[in-house]
């Protein structure tokens, strides 16, 4: 049978990251003790507080269709937090909550990029943004960032990058897949050239809470009213809160923005879940202690798979700064004869760990950039020692 599926669709590719999710899964399913390092996901449980403000919500009948944009107190909890966080000033009506930070990231590209429109991605980079572009008839331009550089896109190169086509940034502070962080002195050289050259950018938020090393999270919207109005901010509660299952995301930006994007929400999904959204609610407006709690113990893991990857012969990774992943270079261990083995790219590696060290991890090829490997270590410190030391003995026998 040919179902003749669309253009459109045949276009997309597959999310790397979904695929080496489903094989680990195979695995352990046929009874492999396996260590997942290759998830994105908090291995914490939902906060307690946040699953009985959804039972509150169940038992109060909250089961019916909400506004399409979100309900107002979660919009107004929103703006509150984007008042006395990021020090950003948005009414609710500049607010949509969405069904994951994700579904954000699409309306907005779909909102602000025409056919042939050129959007410039600093790679490594999240893997859904590419996809996203060209469904929108939109021309990915892939700009690589360097390890020397801590993978951040400098001004020149951003400037080098822009053409008459260009018409957005998009920008994911802190870093999925690099653990990258920007300093608001870089964030502000961006914000600069987009607004000089009148632009626009999608700033990726959705790690904010995660930033270790005493650093100060700033939104590039922030800087004055000029890149405000330029900007897309996305953000939401998967990280954060531990809650990538309830599919709670937001977008802020300009009213004509907004409303374009909650148009578009409206013939898709109309609104996220309403129990989700009242969840939501408690995480923004109930003490942010587990937030803190959840980011010392992702600052205290950071600390140990960096400082153990480091010392394993053929691996290296700089020192990431927020999320919760390290971005490994493997790049040593590519094209060489090693004891038999050769591999020639960074998935064929990851096989290897996946087979020999029962360690699921991402090949950097899923985030535009070979010659690496992504460890998330979002897992308990008793399956990450066990994993370095798995992953050592694994690459060992490579010498
Ligand atoms: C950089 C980045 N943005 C967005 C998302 C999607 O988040 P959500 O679960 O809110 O859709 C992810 C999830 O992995 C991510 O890593």
């Amino acid at each position: 049978m040919n179902y003749n599926i669309s253009d459109r669709i045949n276009a997309l590719q597959t999310s790397t990251t979904m695929d080496i999710a489903a094989k680990s899964i195979e695995m352990k399913s046929n009874g492999i003790d396996l260590i997942d390092l290759s998830v994105g996901e908090p291995d914490f449980p939902t906060p307690e507080h946040i699953k009985l403000a959804a039972k509150r919500a169940l038992d109060n009948n909250q089961t019916k269709y909400t506004l399409n944009v979100g309900t107002l107190e979660l919009r107004q909890a929103i703006a509150k937090k984007l008042l006395y966080d990021n020090n950003l000033q948005y009414s609710p009506g500049e607010i949509v909550v969405s069904t994951g930070a994700k579904q954000s990231l699409f309306n907005a590209i779909q909102v602000l990029v025409n056919e042939g429109d050129e959007v410039i991605v600093p790679t490594p980079t999240y893997v859904s943004y590419i996809q996203m572009i060209k469904l929108a008839g939109g021309i990915a331009g892939t700009v690589p960032t360097k390890e020397a550089d801590q993978f951040k896109l400098k001004p020149e190169i951003l400037l080098e990058n822009i053409t008459p086509k260009t018409k957005l940034l998009i920008l994911c502070n802190p870093s999925n897949p690099t653990g990258t962080v920007y300093s608001p002195r870089e964030l502000k050289d961006l914000a600069q050239i987009i607004v000089d050259k009148k632009l626009f950018v999608l700033s990726d938020e959705i790690y904010e809470k995660l930033i270790y090393d005493f650093l100060e999270f700033r939104s590039i919207a922030s800087f004055n009213d000029e890149i405000k109005k330029r900007t897309v901010v996305v953000n939401g509660f998967s990280k954060s809160y531990s809650m990538t299952g309830w599919r709670i995301g937001y977008a802020a930006a300009e009213e004509e923005i907004m409303k374009n994007m909650a148009k578009l929400q409206s013939h898709s999904t109309s609104n996220a879940s309403s129990i989700s959204q009242a969840a939501a609610l408690e995480a923004l407006s109930a003490s942010q202690e587990i937030v803190e709690f959840m980011r010392n113990k992702f600052e205290i893991r950071r600390d140990f798979i960096f400082t153990e990857i480091n010392k394993i012969p053929g691996l290296s990774a700089i020192k990431p700064e927020g999320a919760f992943y390290l971005f490994v270079n493997v790049s040593e261990l590519l094209n060489k004869q090693l004891n038999g083995y050769n591999f020639s790219t960074s998935s064929d590696l990851v096989i290897y760990l996946l087979e020999e060290a029962k360690v699921s991890t991402v090949p950097g090829t899923a985030f535009g950039a070979e010659g690496f490997i992504r460890i998330s270590y979002a897992n308990s410190m008793e399956n990450l020692m066990s994993a370095v030391e798995k992953i050592n003995q694994a690459v060992s026998k490579l010498f």
